[in-house]
Formats: C-alpha cells, sequence, structure tokens
C-alpha cells in the first residue's frame, strides 16, 4: 500500500494552494470540497479542483478529493464531479456505518467500468469522525475491499461527544485506538488527527511521534509547514531500523538453535518483538527509507 504519512488538505476552490501543494513532496494532497469549502463555493471548488486535475503534476503525491458527507444532498454530485477528474483516492468524511461505505465504493465500481479503467482501481479513503462512526468501526472497517484507510477527525469527534479540546488530546485517546485497533484488524492505515496550530512545528511534532507510537501510519495535516515534522514523525528513525534488523536477524538464529525466548542487549526477545521489529521495517520500506530489508 501506498505509504500516507502525510496527507496535506486545502480548500479545493482555492487554486494558489493546490498549486503550492504539487510542490512540496507530500505523500498525499486532498482538495478538500467539505468543510475546507464555504456554503457558497461548492460548485466553483467542483471546478477548480477539475482544472487543477487537467492542468497540474502532482509529482510524488497522491491525488485525493474529499467530498461532501453522505445526507448532505452534495455527495452525488461531488462524487460525479470527482471521478470525472480521474482521481487516485476518493476521501469521505464522517463515515457512519458500512452501508455507506458500500454505496460509495458501488458508485466507484459504476464509473470505473463505464470509462473502462480496472476494477479496484480508484482508492477509497474513509473518515471516521463522530460517536457513531466510533461505535461502528468494526463494520466500517469490514466493509469494503477497496478500503485502504481510515482518517481519525479529532475536531469533529469532539464535537460530536461534547468533549473539550485540550493540547494532550487525552479527551480523543479512547476513540484514537479504537480506530488504531479495528484499521490494525483488517489490514487498513490509520491516518491520525489534525494539529491545527500550524505555527507551532514543536507541538506538531509531539503530538505526531505520539501518534506514530500508538500504531497511525500518518497524520492530516492543513499548512506545507506541517510536511516535513509529520513526515519524519512517521518514518522509522535510522536507530529503529538497525535495531529492528539486529531484532531479526538474533531471533532467526536464536530459533536455529531451538530458542523462543532469547536476551538481546539485556532484554528479552520472543515472538511479539520479532512481529513488532517487522512492522518497523515494513513502514521504513513503505517510507522509501534505505537499508530496510525485506
Ligand atoms: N495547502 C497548500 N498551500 C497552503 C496551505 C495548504 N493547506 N495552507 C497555506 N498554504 C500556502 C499559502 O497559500 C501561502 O502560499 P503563498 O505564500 O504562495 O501565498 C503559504 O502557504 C503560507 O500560508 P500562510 O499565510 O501561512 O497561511 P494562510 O493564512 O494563507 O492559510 C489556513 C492558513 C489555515 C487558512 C490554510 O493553511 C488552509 O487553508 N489550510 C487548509 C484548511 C483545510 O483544508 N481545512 C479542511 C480540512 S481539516
Ligand atoms: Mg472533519
Amino acid at each position: 500500500m501506498k505509504a500516507r504519512r502525510a496527507l496535506l488538505y486545502m480548500p479545493g476552490d482555492d487554486r494558489r494552494k493546490i498549486e503550492k501543494a504539487t510542490t512540496l513532496g507530500v505523500d498525499s494532497i486532498c482538495m478538500d470540497m467539505e468543510d475546507g469549502v464555504a456554503a457558497n463555493k461548492k460548485t466553483e471548488a467542483r471546478e477548480v479542483i477539475a482544472q487543477a486535475m487537467k492542468e497540474l503534476d502532482f509529482g510524488v503525491s497522491e491525488r485525493c478529493i474529499r467530498i461532501n458527507q453522505i445526507g448532505s444532498g452534495l455527495e452525488k454530485r461531488d462524487l460525479i464531479a470527482a471521478l470525472a477528474t480521474n482521481p487516485d483516492t476518493i476521501v469521505v468524511p464522517k463515515i457512519e456505518s458500512a452501508e455507506q461505505v458500500k454505496w460509495v465504493s458501488e458508485h466507484i465500481e459504476s464509473y470505473e467500468l463505464s470509462s473502462k479503467a480496472n476494477i479496484g482501481s480508484v482508492r477509497l479513503l474513509v473518515g471516521v469522525e463522530t460517536a457513531k462512526g466510533i461505535m461502528n468501526l468494526k463494520e466500517i472497517a469490514e466493509a469494503d475491499k477497496r478500503l485502504e484507510a481510515i482518517i481519525f477527525g479529532g475536531e469533529d469527534f469532539a464535537a460530536s461527544v461534547g468533549a473539550v479540546r485540550t493540547k494532550e488530546a487525552t479527551e480523543l485517546l479512547y476513540a484514537r485506538q479504537a480506530v488504531v485497533t479495528a484499521c490494525a484488524a483488517n489490514d487498513l492505515q490509520a491516518i491520525d488527527i489534525v494539529f491545527i496550530d500550524f505555527k507551532d512545528p514543536e507541538g506538531l511534532r509531539v503530538e505526531a511521534e505520539q501518534g506514530a507510537r500508538f500504531g497511525f501510519s500518518g497524520k492530516q495535516i492543513i499548512h506545507p509547514n506541517q510536511v516535513q515534522v509529520a513526515q519524519e514523525a512517521f518514518t522509522p528513525s535510522t536507530e529503529a531500523v538497525e535495531y529492528a534488523k539486529r531484532v531479526v536477524e538474533s531471533f532467526e538464529a536464536s530459533q536455529r538453535e531451538g530458542k523462543g525466548a532469547y536476551a538481546l542487549d539485556g532484554k528479552m526477545i520472543d515472538m511479539p518483538l520479532l512481529k513488532n521489529a517487522q512492522k518497523v521495517l515494513e513502514r521504513a520500506r513503505a517510507a522509501g527509507k534505505s537499508g530496510a530489508r525485506t
């Protein structure tokens, strides 16, 4: 699966920001039709995105379009307009049931059939960001094989349960861990909350590293300043990669000697630690980090 260490949003009606995004080397660019766009600019956003998709070279970045939520009355027109631009990926916010995931996926499939694209070629990411979405995480995560990631929206979730957002984000802990768990159980990527204070790179780093430690594979971001910090936080460090390689190698040797558990640098290593080391190497490879062996 494509690495999505950072997913950068910008309002779909803002051509200048879309152009800027293509110069940043960010893993994913998400042109927004939803909450980043004023109610009276929804039509313009569809048009600006279509034009940008036709004219701009997005380089290494994934081209994502976020449509309005199902039930808003805008979702069908958004989806038709988004698919007509031949995007890499559709993002659907505020998903609350498996049925909604299937509805989108079926529409995408009809488009793929009619445009003679390969079935499954358009990817799907969904936002879970309400109390109901968190309650239905299991069915959402299992709903459709087109689905590649769940994006957890912290601000919307806080609004949905009436929580006060704090910098420590303890009010989001349960939901963040629930998302990571549902994703891991279904081989999906989990994409963490936005850090809205885009002038505080240190705060962003702390939150992004915490998300990476929780098991998230990437983070939503909202400003060019945030690209590098986020992408670094979700790329295993050279030391982490080196240590993971030593765990894998010493594990193999210890298995050959008939030992399930053994000591490395004064710490016990057994099967779960091997699996964790393999995950580190997998992430490093997905991020294109050299030195990670296959
Ligand atoms: N994507 C691409 N470029 C962006 C950007 C983004 N999300 N946010 C800012 N930029 C660009 C600006 O256009 C500006 O470029 P310029 O110097 O060539 O004009 C430069 O980066 C510096 O921007 P700055 O002046 O610091 O920010 P701003 O006041 O213009 O915008 C926000 C601040 C928060 C409005 C803006 O970052 C933004 O729109 N973020 C995304 C919001 C969004 O999509 N929300 C919905 C999903 S949560
Ligand atoms: Mg949201």
